[in-house]
């Protein structure tokens, strides 16, 4: 008996660059699922109607991305607890009739530092979030979800305040200049800033005051190995990349729409990173 055959996609606007699919086909193949994942560009007109009729439209779910996270906040059933508390959601299932939106992005934190570095918080206390977007918002979740102690840090101090405030106690916000005195007793840094992406400018930070010891994590990509990374290897810190991340994130949706866990491999990184590494398309 053959299973039947699922259909879950991608939705945002400009999306020519997503690796999504890529990710999700790879996972389909290994794993000889019945299934598909596809791409669906959505101008501003059609993405309600589209989310709206996603069963109709032949989906049993599928991601949202920018600029539809928030509007996808608001027009599902219902959502999990993540998507509540972050603001935003990234991942859509169907339960009976309802759609469920749910946010995988402070997931794909929490599940690359366990694979990565596993016993990561036994030596964990203090978590330094770079940072006050959607972003630091998935990563202030993930941490306080372990019940680890969050500063949070940014350019807008009044930002990285209101963070800490929805999310207190066990959260608080300093200047961004005092970001490096943070750093002595640091166990976990987290850059959730385009600082230090291909194109803005580098992050200012003396890496050298960070505890020995402690792990840090750069959420950008692009490039895949950071200053940030490439300075806390030198010193001898555990690292995690955004690709780590972009990888991880995706565990969660995978599951529930075909219904099996897929693995990040070391396979599937080298496929996705030689993606990465080719020129952008010329538009
Ligand atoms: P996302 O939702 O992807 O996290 P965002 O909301 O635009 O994106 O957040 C970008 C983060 O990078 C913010 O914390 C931003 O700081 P501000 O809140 O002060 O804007 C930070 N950022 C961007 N450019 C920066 C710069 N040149 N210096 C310091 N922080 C910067």
């Amino acid at each position: 008996m053959t299973e039947s055959f699922r259909r879950a996609c991608i939705m945002g606007h400009n999306i020519a660059y997503t690796r999504s699919p890529k990710l999700h086909g790879y996972w389909l193949r290994a794993l000889g699922l019945n299934g598909a994942y596809d791409v669906k560009d959505l101008g501003p007109a059609d993405f309600a109607s589209f989310f709206m009729s996603l069963r109709a439209n032949g989906y049993v779910g599928g991601n949202v991305t920018k600029p539809y996270k928030e509007a996808a906040f608001r027009l599902v059933d219902r959502r999990d607890a993540a998507a509540d508390a972050i603001g935003a959601v990234n991942t859509v299932w169907y339960e009976e009739a309802a759609l469920i939106g749910g946010n995988t992005d402070w997931s794909g934190i929490l599940l690359s530092l366990d694979d990565l570095h596993p016993g990561w918080e036994a030596s964990t206390r203090n978590v330094l979030v770079l940072g006050a977007g959607g972003a630091a918002r998935a990563a202030v979740y993930a941490f306080r979800h372990r019940r680890l102690n969050v500063a949070i840090v940014n350019r807008t101090a009044a930002r990285a305040r209101a963070l800490a405030k929805e999310f207190e106690p066990g959260v608080i916000a300093a200047d961004w200049d005092a970001r490096e005195e943070l750093l002595a007793e640091t166990d976990l840094l987290i850059n959730t800033t385009s600082l230090g992406m291909a194109g803005e400018p580098p992050l200012p930070l003396a890496l050298e005051r960070l505890k020995s010891g402690a792990i840090v994590y750069d959420i950008v990509y692009a490039p895949l190995e950071t200053e940030l990374l490439q300075t806390a290897t030198r010193l001898g810190h555990r690292t995690v990349d955004g690709l780590s991340m972009l990888l991880y994130q995706a565990v969660p949706g995978f599951a529930r729409w075909f219904g099996v866990t897929p693995k990040v491999t070391v396979e599937l990184r080298a496929l996705i990173e030689a993606e990465l590494r080719r020129p952008a398309p010329v538009s």
